[in-house]
C-alpha cells in the first residue's frame, strides 16, 4: 500500500485506513476491467496509480479489504502476472489485465467487447443489460447466473469476433460468483442490489449503504464451490443452446476443472 495517498493517521492504523480513503484515478493512474481491483486502488489498498503491483500488495489488499485469504490472493496474483507482456515479470499493472483474450474476455457484465471498443472502462448500456436481471433488492446467485448467460448470448449474437476460452469461461463464473459471495454474503449467497450497483458504477466500497469488510474468510474452496453452483444454476444447459460456448458449459463442472 502506498501511504502517500493515505491520510496522516494511516501510518498508525494502516489496515483500516483504506476504508476511509477514496479518490478517483488521476490522469497518470491506470485501471483494470475489474471493478473490484479498481475499487481497491481508489481506496489505496492497492497502489493508487495501479502500476507495478507486487504479490505482497495483492495479498494484503485482498485480505485487508475483503478478508480473502492470502493463499487465494497469491493464486489470483499468479493469473494477473500472465497478463504482463514483459518476460519474467514479478509485478502487474491494472491495465495489463485488459490485454484481450488472456484473462479479459468478451461478454463482460459492465464493459464492451474488445470488438466494439474500450474493455477497461465502465459501459452504461452493457451494465443496463446485466442490471435488468437483478430483479429484486437482494441479488441471488440465480440472478447472477441469469445475467451472465444473457450477456454471453448477446455477445454471441452481436460480436462477429466473439471468443470464450475455457479459462475465460471459468473467469466469467468466478467473477459472477465473486460479486455475490465475496463482496456480499457467502453464508446466504446473496448481496444487496444497491451495493453491487454502487460498486460497478462508482468503484467505491459502499460503506454508506451498510457494506462492511466480510467477517468470514473467503478461501479457495469457497470460490470453487460457488463457481460450480453458479454453473449448475445456468439453464438450459444443452448442446444447442447458443450460450453453451465451451465444453465446460455443456456439463456439470467437476471441481478439478479449476485446478484448486
Ligand atoms: C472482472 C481480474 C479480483 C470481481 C475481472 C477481469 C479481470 C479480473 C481480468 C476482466 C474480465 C472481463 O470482464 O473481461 C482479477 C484479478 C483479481 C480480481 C487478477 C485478483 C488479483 C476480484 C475480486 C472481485 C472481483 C476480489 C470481487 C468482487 C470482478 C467482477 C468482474 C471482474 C464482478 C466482472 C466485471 C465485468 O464483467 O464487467 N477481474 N480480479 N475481482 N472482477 Fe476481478
Ligand atoms: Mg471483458
Amino acid at each position: 500500500m502506498r501511504t502517500s495517498f493515505l491520510p496522516a493517521f494511516a501510518a498508525v492504523t494502516p489496515v483500516l485506513a483504506g476504508f476511509d480513503t477514496w479518490s478517483p484515478p488521476g490522469p497518470y493512474d491506470v485501471r483494470a476491467p475489474c471493478p473490484m481491483l479498481n475499487t481497491l486502488a481508489n481506496h489505496g489498498f492497492l497502489p493508487h496509480d495501479g502500476q507495478d503491483i507486487t504479490r505482497e500488495e495483492t495479498e494484503n489488499a485482498l485480505f485487508d479489504a475483503l478478508n480473502i485469504n492470502k493463499t487465494l490472493g497469491s493464486f489470483l496474483f499468479d493469473f494477473a502476472l500472465t497478463t504482463n507482456p514483459e518476460a519474467n515479470a514479478t509485478t502487474f499493472s491494472l491495465n495489463d489485465l485488459g490485454n484481450h483474450n488472456i484473462l479479459e474476455h468478451d461478454a463482460s457484465l459492465s464493459r464492451s467487447d474488445a470488438y466494439y471498443g474500450n474493455v477497461l472502462t465502465f459501459n452504461q448500456s452493457v451494465f443496463d443489460e446485466t442490471y435488468s436481471y437483478w430483479t429484486d433488492e437482494t441479488v441471488t446467485l440465480q440472478m447472477a447466473a441469469n445475467a451472465r448467460i444473457a450477456r454471453i448470448k448477446t455477445s454471441m449474437a452481436t460480436n462477429p469476433t466473439y471468443a470464450m476460452s475455457d479459462l475465460a469461461n471459468a473467469f466469467t463464473l468466478g467473477e459472477s460468483a465473486a460479486y455475490v459471495v465475496v463482496f456480499g454474503d457467502k453464508t446466504t449467497a446473496t448481496v444487496p442490489r444497491a451495493w453491487v450497483k454502487w460498486l460497478f458504477q462508482h468503484e467505491q466500497l459502499p460503506q454508506h449503504l451498510g457494506w462492511k469488510r466480510p467477517a468470514l474468510s473467503f478461501e479457495e474452496g469457497d470460490l470453487n464451490r460457488f463457481m460450480e453452483l453458479l454453473q449448475n444454476l445456468t439453464a438450459p444447459v444443452n448442446e444447442t443452446d447458443p450460450g453453451c460456448t465451451s465444453r465446460t458449459q455443456r456439463r456439470r463442472i467437476p471441481r478439478s476443472h479449476f485446478g484448486f
